[in-house]
């Protein structure tokens, strides 16, 4: 493998601000390597979208990446990863990681129970990529779903701790607590900001398998096994493109990021649904 294919950047891509949570897990692990981040921020959520907008919108995000050459593809958004895996890996030639997969894995592995909860937007649980994820890795384990859509605007929000938040978090997960789950995926990019929250909430018996960390891992092998990883002994560089940038961006995006991103720039993606 050529060296320059070693230095070719990670392409990330995610509905919006989200996938800075899978971004950050990645530079954590690999930190020499190169990344760009798009974030389609302009037609931001997809978790409730249909199927079909959220995989032509994939589908231009991926083409915008590939454009920039890039060695391998993150599809960070869960929601986008439950649908467009199998278009995206049909049609390109690099490998594509989705963060359902690992998730799945890690839940199937470590549930003593053979139970385990799922969480995630709407289109994320309707699709029941994880349920089936979870089924093919582990035969006759059982799957609760339950879709918790104002997470999201919560940790956009950056409320996440506090009386209105433990409410919410209450509301939605007291059923799953009840079915004898002791694995929970968090299945939404936006979930991992809640951790302290949701754990609080489903109580200390209960592990929670965040699908960033997992993917983080996934990347690593998959780029070990074709003797992609980069080499370098300093930082990679880091690049965000953005469909659509607003005031409040930067300072939410570090909050998810975990440090101060600079480096942006605007960009328009084709991918309308016809
Ligand atoms: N990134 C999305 C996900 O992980 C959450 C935000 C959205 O609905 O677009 O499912």
């Amino acid at each position: 493998m050529s060296t320059k294919n070693k230095e070719a950047a990670i392409g990330v891509f995610d509905s919006g601000v989200g996938g800075l949570t899978v971004a950050k897990e990645i530079i954590k692990r690999l930190p020499h390597e190169n990344l760009i981040y798009l974030g389609d921020t302009a037609r931001v959520p997809y978790g409730t979208k249909s199927s079909r907008t959220v995989i032509a919108y994939s589908k231009g995000n991926a083409s915008f990446l590939v454009s920039k050459g890039i060695k391998l593809l993150v599809v960070a958004c869960n929601t986008a990863s439950s649908v467009s895996l199998p278009p995206l890996s049909d049609e390109l030639n690099i490998p594509v990681i989705g963060v359902i997969e690992p998730g799945a894995r890690k839940a199937a592995g470590i549930t003593k129970t053979g139970k385990v909860g799922v969480i995630g937007t709407y289109s994320t649980i309707r699709s029941n990529a994880y349920k089936n994820a979870l089924e093919r890795i582990s035969p006759g384990i059982e799957v609760f779903s339950k879709p918790c859509p104002l997470f999201v605007g919560l940790a956009d929000e950056g409320w996440t701790e506090g009386a209105i938040t433990e409410l919410i978090a209450r509301q939605y997960l007291s059923d799953l607590k009840e079915t004898g789950i002791d694995v929970l995926v968090l299945g939404c990019t936006h979930y991992p900001l809640l951790k302290y929250v949701i754990q609080n909430t489903v109580g200390e018996g209960i592990t929670l398998v965040d699908s960033a960390q997992e993917t983080a891992l996934e990347i690593e092998s998959v780029l070990s096994q074709h003797k992609e990883l980069n080499k370098s002994i300093t930082n990679g560089t880091r690049k965000f493109y953005l469909t659509d940038v607003s005031d409040t961006f930067v300072s939410i995006a570090g909050r998810f990021l975990g440090e101060k991103i600079d480096n942006i720039e605007m960009v328009d993606i084709a991918g309308t649904p016809k």
